[in-house]
């Protein structure tokens, strides 16, 4: 063998070890198997929240061996450093923020997608992956109501998702950038910051941003909206599109859907709904009646990863009129001059930011195969009723009241003390759930009145979870109390 040769042997023999042969491959897969056979049956008995003490990046060093280390120890640096600290954002009690899933059949789905590598991006690579996806945003119009040719992209989460409908937005509108200083977007101060974060990133940070007033429900007041838009108007501004709200995330407040419809049909604005959160209730009759009006906007995002229990990874954005996507986002590229476009079949690389991505829709649709739409369905119909059950409960326990009543899901509540300050009662209140780590709880501030949360979105609570929460609040306040007992004493 010439010299060329005996290199590239040499190379290739220490390269094929990134293709183990199957009784290899079942040396690494049987022990994470089994990992994580142990996790999910142990996953509600680890603390959901666990602080530590110790500098974490430490353990991870930025320098790799050139060999390889056993996959024992692989998995015992990685319970120890990352599964374990933090938030165990697969369990039950998680019920801050807004929780994510974590199915098991969206795991297998993700596995399947990385072995075969489908490049699901465009219809010329993966004519079954693109049309799998497509039937899955067709699948999702049809619950928001959008017509069955409307657009769509399975993003990598709600930000991406609403990045594309702002983009899309822009272009559809035609904004210039000479136009932007006087062009106006409506929106709420509790929309979602992602949506600040696209509106920046998307090219529109010198637009004017009008927080219109809410209600004491935290929903934006249509007729506020109506009149500002009016002004505008006049003042000779260019209002551009209103971005409301369905189900906030730290109140679930839902704007007026319906009424923000009419108001943008009436001055031809680009109507954007952020329901990253409370969109798949509309698979309830409860959340239907609550959302109805969704489909009178142009764009809608909502998260399989919050309400279809999916692992992080994947947000949806839906937009009515698929062309307006399609010029926002086409490309062409001379090295990609021998693929053949289907006329009638839209890739999602022609609809969104990415080109190469991850296969994302066979986490959903393998889920939805393997289990059909009943259990998502009782799923999210178990929250809500088990959200109505927490606020019965706490209303139950001395000292606690309710901030709003939950639209959907999320209850806000507080603990009024006797005396002393009520926001450094809860804000202590809140540290004490931590320091338990039995569940996780959040928090947050409606002008100036600091607020605990309860986010009940994870497959994996039930009745069960709620009444432990309801606990660890009690467990909570013995101990702020204590604590403040104490402090008074060493004052005197
Ligand atoms: C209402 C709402 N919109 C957008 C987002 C951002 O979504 P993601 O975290 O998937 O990017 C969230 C996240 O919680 C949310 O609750």
């Amino acid at each position: 063998m010439g010299d060329l040769e005996t290199q590239i042997s040499l190379f290739e023999l220490s390269a094929r070890q990134l293709e183990p042969n199957e009784s290899k491959r079942k040396e690494t897969q049987n022990p994470i198997i089994e990992y994580t056979n142990q996790f999910l049956n142990n996953v509600n008995d680890i603390p959901v929240f666990n602080s530590i003490n110790y500098e974490i990046e430490n353990h991870f060093s930025s320098e790799f061996n050139e060999n390889s280390e056993p996959i024992d120890s692989i998995l015992k640096h990685l319970k120890e450093h990352v599964h374990y600290p933090g938030i165990n954002a697969a369990s039950g009690g998680h019920l801050g923020y807004i929780p994510g899933g974590g199915i098991f059949a969206a795991a297998l789905g993700d596995y399947l997608a990385a072995i075969t590598n489908d490049y699901a991006g465009v219809d010329f690579a993966s004519p079954g992956g693109v049309a799998l996806e497509n039937s899955l945003i067709e699948w999702m119009g049809s619950i928001v109501g959008y017509p069955t040719n409307c657009g769509g992209n399975l993003a990598s989460g709600g930000s991406i998702a609403n990045l594309i409908a702002v983009t899309t937005a822009r272009e559809s509108c035609k904004i210039k950038t000479i136009a932007i200083p006087k062009t106006v977007i409506y929106l709420s101060k509790q929309a979602h910051h992602c949506i600040e974060k696209a509106i920046r990133i998307a090219g529109l940070k010198d637009c004017i941003l009008r927080y219109i007033n809410l209600n004491e429900k935290c929903q934006i007041i249509s007729e506020e909206l109506d009149n500002q838009i009016e002004k505008d108007k006049a003042d000779g501004l260019l209002p551009f599109m209103v971005i409301a709200s369905a189900g906030t995330t730290d109140v679930g407040a839902i704007d007026p859907l319906s009424e923000i419809g009419i108001i943008c049909k009436k001055h031809n604005l680009w109507y954007h709904i952020d329901a990253a959160y409370g969109g798949f209730f509309l698979l309830t009759d409860v959340g239907r009646k609550k959302l109805s009006g969704i489909e009178l906007s142009d764009s809608i995002v909502l998260d399989p990863h919050k309400g279809l229990f999916l692992p992080y990874g994947l947000g949806a954005v839906l937009i009515k009129n698929k062309k307006k996507m399609h010029e926002a986002h086409y490309y062409n590229a001379s090295y990609l001059q021998d693929f053949s476009h289907s006329k009638d079949v839209q890739s999602p690389a022609e609809l969104s930011p990415e080109l190469s991505k991850p296969f994302r829709g066979l986490r959903l649709w393998l889920p939805l195969k393997l289990h059909g739409t009943k259990p998502f369905i009782a799923c999210l119909e178990e929250k809500l009723l088990l959200t109505k059950y927490f606020v019965q409960e706490i209303k139950k326990v001395d000292g606690f009241e309710i901030y709003l009543e939950p639209e959907l899901s999320v209850a806000t509540y507080r603990y009024l003390p006797k005396n002393g300050n009520v926001n450094s009662f809860n804000e202590a209140l809140v540290k004490a759930t931590h320091q338990d780590g039995r569940v996780f709880i959040s928090s947050t501030s409606i002008e100036g009145v600091f607020i605990l949360r309860l986010a009940i979105l994870s497959f994996r609570t039930h009745k069960d979870t709620i009444d432990l929460a309801i606990q660890v609040l009690k467990d909570g306040v013995k101990k702020v109390l204590l604590a403040n007992q104490h402090l008074a004493v060493d004052q005197c």
